[in-house]
């Protein structure tokens, strides 16, 4: 395992992770047999996780990229949002999985649930890797999460601090600022 400076502990090693997302994939097949699944991915974070518990699922399903402006470059600071790159094709009549990398204050799914709702789905789901629960701010529904964690900022995993860290094959907790 690579050692980085920055980082002060490992949160989740790459083996907790594979098989963590195994077991969400399992009740996920489960759920969503016999339906047009979709797993739209949030960019960039969640897209170690989105390709990780597709390779999983053992059901058919389609995949969508879209990105939310609401992090330029900084660690934490939730508030306005945005979509800046839009999903490729429309999903109405779709059973529709939202994949996150983090679901922290809650208010960035909000948005996206509402977004979403709009254009017709025939259900609308979310799945995060990770879940802080301790600083939500917005009541959202997570139906799948593969963790629970602290109120510590995390990185690896598709998550990152200012784009560096994200190709880190574990979870780590980031030392605090100096
Ligand atoms: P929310 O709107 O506060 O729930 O923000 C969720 C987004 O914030 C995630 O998709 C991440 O991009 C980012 N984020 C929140 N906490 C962390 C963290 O600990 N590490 C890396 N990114 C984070």
């Amino acid at each position: 395992m690579t050692t980085v400076p920055e980082l002060e502990r490992v949160l989740f090693t790459k083996q907790q992770i594979a098989a963590r997302i195994k077991e969400v994939a399992a009740e996920i097949s489960d759920r969503y047999a016999g339906k047009d699944l979709k797993l739209v991915g949030v960019l960039k974070g969640s897209v170690f996780f989105l390709t990780a518990l597709a390779r999983e699922i053992t059901i058919p399903v389609k995949i969508d990229f879209l990105s939310l402006s609401s992090f330029t470059n900084m660690a934490r600071s939730p508030g306005y949002v945005r979509i800046a790159k839009d999903l490729d094709e429309g999903i109405e009549g779709e059973d529709v999985l939202i994949v996150e990398d983090i679901v922290d204050t809650g208010l960035t799914l909000r948005y996206l649930l509402q977004t979403l709702a709009g254009r017709g789905p025939n259900s609308i789901g979310i799945v995060t890797l990770l879940d802080r629960t301790e600083r939500r701010l917005a009541q959202v529904p997570v139906e799948y999460r593969c963790f629970e964690i602290p109120d510590r900022f995390v990185v690896g995993f598709g998550l990152d601090y200012k784009q560096h860290y994200r190709n880190l094959e574990y979870i780590a907790v980031m030392k605090p600022e100096k």
